[in-house]
């Protein structure tokens, strides 16, 4: 029988490895957490032959599309992923989806072990009224449409009928989100940001953002060095109420036991008593504490878009079961006006069929990375051969060093497993077929893949197209566009 495309393609991509009995191991989700976990199971498994399969045609998760553009040197990490993938035991499978390409249980039939790294793609609801009203983005969707990620590279946000934006919370993607959009645009057009949202910051009339958090400045999510980025952007006013830095008792034990809290803290209070005043014309950032979202405002004008959120003054008090502070309401509201706003309350992962999930967490449950199928009993019962990593393993908290520890753990679990003889079949004609079962089953459904080296052509053109702008990079921004290249 003629070989097939794919497998001419497979032999051409890919290096073949010739070990006796191999652990034939798929990372879903190309990451950090994707790629701590394959580099750390090649230096502990001499015998593991590891696929990294990922949606995008592109490699690396966040670090291409959520870390900011202005924040190029977070991005030298893709150079030590990339020497991941040089290893002759380790390839690149991309343009191939969980869910879609390839389900779950055709995966764990295919692989002797499975880990899914696949992240959080979705984004946590507020669950108020008027959350789908026109104008009205989650972070996530924002920053992908910035950093050209091919599914929002058409979000096309209106930036230009208002010129006051909110940002409901506080974390470090918060502060992303407020830089982007008061950052002096001829700072931005030499990094890496995709070309039509410079094209769209540089015809902005945002000039005021707030950025609202339910709890107080002792309680914000963000980290001193990206709050003082922030803080520092050229020709900004910013306005914290000095009556909002006033702590309780419990705010100075709170404080007393995090560094990170009292030094955003200290941050947030020197702005407040720095006494600039604004001066015309000048950006306005406003940091708004103790304001809970109650629900958003429809334009009378245009019918379907947002106009304002109505909040509900919060205080924070102590929940006797977490022990954290919270916001609670005090029945006090009041409005602010604007066009745009950017929900920034958290990621979300989702689950694929036939993978134990927790809703309530929205996490896969798991045990060290062991894929718990059933905790009910007097015994956990765990998934043989599926694993977890990253924020599809812990949440979608932690900075990408972060998932270098969680691969520590996932593929500490893997190799007690591999120890106890759990994972690798007693015979040869037990063996799974691994990466070559892969490629057949997506060949005999049309998925045209990306490997490593197709990925190194879009990375070039992106390179070559930046040169001409001064630019690092200048992204491809369409699936189109990035699968014509990888072709070419
Ligand atoms: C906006 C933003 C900015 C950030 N900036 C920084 C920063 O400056 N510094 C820092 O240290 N940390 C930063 N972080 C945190 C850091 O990016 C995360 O800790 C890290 O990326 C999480 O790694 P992960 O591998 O779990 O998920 P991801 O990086 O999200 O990787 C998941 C991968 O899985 C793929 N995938 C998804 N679904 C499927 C599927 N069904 N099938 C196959 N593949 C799939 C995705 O395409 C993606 O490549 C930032 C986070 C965000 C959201
Ligand atoms: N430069 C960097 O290193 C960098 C950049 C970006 C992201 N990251 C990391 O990526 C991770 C994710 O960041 P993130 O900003 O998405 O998440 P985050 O740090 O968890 O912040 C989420 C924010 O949303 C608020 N929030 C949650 N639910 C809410 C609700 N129902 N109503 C109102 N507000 C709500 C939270 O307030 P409460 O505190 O009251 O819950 C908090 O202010 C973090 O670990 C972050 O440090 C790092």
């Amino acid at each position: 029988m003629a070989m097939s495309i794919a497998l001419k393609r497979l032999s051409r991509s890919f290096s073949t490895i010739s070990s006796s009995n191999p652990l034939r191991v798929c990372v879903v989700g190309s990451g950090p957490a994707g790629f701590y976990t394959a580099d750390k199971l090649l230096k502990k498994h001499e015998r593991a032959e590891i696929d990294i399969i990922d949606r995008l045609p592109t490699p690396f998760g966040l670090v291409r599309s959520g870390v900011a553009p202005d924040h190029p040197e977070t991005k030298i990490v893709t150079n030590q992923f990339s020497r991941v993938v040089q290893n002759e035991r380790c390839s690149f499978i991309g343009n191939v989806s969980l869910g879609s390409s390839i389900s779950l249980s055709e995966l764990c039939a295919i692989y002797d072990v499975v880990v899914l790294a696949y992240g959080a793609e979705s984004d946590r609801v507020l669950g108020v009224p008027g959350e789908e009203l026109a104008g009205i983005y989650s972070a996530r969707e924002f920053v992908w449409w910035y950093n050209g990620h091919p599914d929002c590279s058409k979000l096309d946000p209106d930036l230009m009928s208002t010129d006051t934006a909110v940002i409901l919370g506080q974390g470090n993607v918060a502060l992303d989100v407020a830089r982007i959009l008061l950052r002096p645009t001829f700072e931005l057009a030499s990094t890496d940001i995709a070309s039509h949202a410079v094209a769209a910051l540089e015809k902005s009339c945002i000039r005021k953002v707030y950025l609202v958090g339910r709890r107080g400045p002792v309680q914000a999510a963000c980290t001193a060095k990206e709050l003082r980025e922030v803080l520092g952007i050229k020709d900004l006013y910013v306005h914290i109420d000095e009556a909002d830095l006033l702590k309780t008792p419990a705010d100075e034990e709170e404080l007393k036991n995090s560094r990170i809290h009292r030094r955003v803290y200290e941050l947030l209070s020197k702005a407040a008593s720095s006494g600039a005043s604004h001066i015309s014309g000048q950006r306005e950032l406003h940091f708004v504490f103790f304001q809970k979202p109650d629900r958003f405002l429809e334009s009378d004008d245009k019918s379907g878009y947002v106009s304002g959120v109505r909040f509900e003054k919060t205080i924070v008090k102590e929940n006797t079961e977490s022990g954290k502070q919270i916001a609670a309401g005090t029945g006090h509201f009041e409005n602010i006006e604007c066009g745009l706003v950017l929900k920034s309350i958290g990621y979300k992962s989702v689950p694929v069929d036939g993978l134990p999930f927790d809703h309530h967490k929205g996490i896969v449950p798991n045990v060290g990375g062991r894929v718990l199928s059933d905790a009910s009993g007097d015994r956990m019962q765990f998934e043989k051969g599926l694993y977890v990593c990253g924020w599809l393993k812990r949440g979608p908290t932690g900075i990408i060093a972060t998932n270098h520890h969680c691969a520590e753990e996932t593929v500490a679990s893997i190799s007690e497993d591999v120890e106890k003889g759990v994972l690798i079949p007693m015979s040869s004609s037990q063996q799974k077929p691994g990466r070559e079962g892969l490629l057949q089953l997506l060949d005999s459904r049309n998925v045209r893949f990306v490997s490593f080296g197709e990925w190194e052509k879009i990375d070039t053109a992106e390179k070559r197209r930046g040169m001409l702008k001064s630019k690092p990079r200048e992204k491809l921004t369409t699936w189109r566009e990035l699968l014509k290249i990888a072709s070419e």
